[in-house]
């Protein structure tokens, strides 16, 4: 059987190689019940939730309001200290999810002045604390996403350290704190890694279809690819990429992208009420971007504040387009 034939096993879990990775405010639960029309047995991601905020009830009512049928679901956390998980950890696995993930690659200031993040790979001694008391306090699948560093490459030291305390997988997205999410990433990086331990390793960072796969799998011998910002507006990516890797040719028509994009929005408003509106900006160009005249019905729909205005500009705006089956249409910026 072919590597892009066989699926990945992640602890006792096994799911196809291509995954959907955590965009924070983008691969949220209506989107990613969208994905789930196109691919039922791949690993969504949660995005990162900090484990103070799922204990707290507001907060952990919002990151826990997911529906069944997104799973199998690796819910992310983020964590900067060894005490009070306990009381998260509990909540997580009392509503049901596959996996955690614990992000300590997050490029973000506010989320390494607290200590967590991709901080934790500047502190290891810290970091292992925190691993093996998740371990102690996670019985199902654990997984870690780390970068190649924070200041300074160090991916390889700290994937030993997350394997020697016992954590089932790990993703790396191999650029450093400091290069967030710009420029080339580092796929040596990734290699190295990837040769370092046994724990099945993923891959982040510009995998965006069937071919960069490909490229990446060649460069770097990973075990499976979590696709971030190729999935924006494209829930059906992991559908697509799936077909691909198998020779076979997968296609949507014009009038399937404006279902997508309008199941999308009535799923927003659903969720966060009148608020899905404004939250629907965010992706609505990526799902005209690449058609006729989408800068201007972009301009015109991203400040419209009624949702008939949206559904019929985007109904009247695929109408207008030449008949051409598409699946490239979207792409979200990857210098982004
Ligand atoms: C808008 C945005 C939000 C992100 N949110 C998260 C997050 O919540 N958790 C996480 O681990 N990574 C997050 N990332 C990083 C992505 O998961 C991914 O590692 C990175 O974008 C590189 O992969 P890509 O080139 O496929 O997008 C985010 C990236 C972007 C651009």
């Amino acid at each position: 059987m072919s590597y892009w034939n066989k699926p990945v096993t992640i602890g006792n879990l096994t799911f196809p190689r291509f995954m959907s990775g955590p965009l924070d405010g983008i691969t949220d639960s209506p989107f990613r019940k969208l994905v789930r029309k196109f691919s039922t047995d791949e690993l969504l991601y949660t995005e990162m939730r900090h484990i103070r905020c799922v204990a707290s009830k507001k907060g952990g009512e919002r990151a826990l309001d997911f529906a069944s049928l997104e799973r199998p679901l690796n819910f992310q956390i983020s964590v900067n200290a060894v005490e009070d998980m306990e009381p998260a950890i509990e909540k997580i696995l009392a509503r049901g999810v596959d996996c955690i993930d614990l992000n300590i690659g997050c490029p973000a200031k506010n989320v390494v002045k607290s200590g967590s993040g991709s901080a934790l790979m500047a502190d290891p001694a810290r970091l292992e604390k925190i691993l093996k008391k998740l371990r102690e306090l996670i019985p199902i699948v654990f997984t870690v996403k780390i970068r190649s560093g924070y200041k300074s490459i160090n991916a390889v030291e700290i994937a030993k350290l997350i394997q020697d305390c016992g954590v089932d997988g790990l993703a790396v997205h191999p650029r450093l704190q400091t290069e967030r999410f710009m420029g080339r990433p580092n796929y040596g990086v990734a290699a190295q890694v990837k040769a370092a331990v046994s724990i099945p390793v993923l891959l982040s960072g510009n995998v965006v279809n069937w071919k960069t796969a490909k490229m990446a799998y060649e460069q770097t011998g990973v075990d499976g690819f979590l696709i971030g910002r190729g999935m924006w507006a494209k829930p059906w990516k992991l559908k697509e990429m799936r077909e691909h890797s198998q020779g076979r040719e997968f296609y949507l028509t014009q009038s399937e992208i404006l279902d997508c994009a309008l199941t999308h929005l009535d799923s927003m408003l659903e969720h966060y009420g009148s608020h899905g509106l404004y939250c629907f900006r965010k992706h609505l160009p990526f799902y005209i971007k690449g058609f006729t005249h989408a800068s201007a019905l972009r301009k015109e729909l991203c400040v419209a504040t009624s949702v008939h205005e949206v559904k019929d500009g985007l109904i009247g705006f695929f109408a207008e387009q030449e008949p051409r089956l598409s699946h490239t249409a979207g792409m979200a910026n990857l210098s982004r």
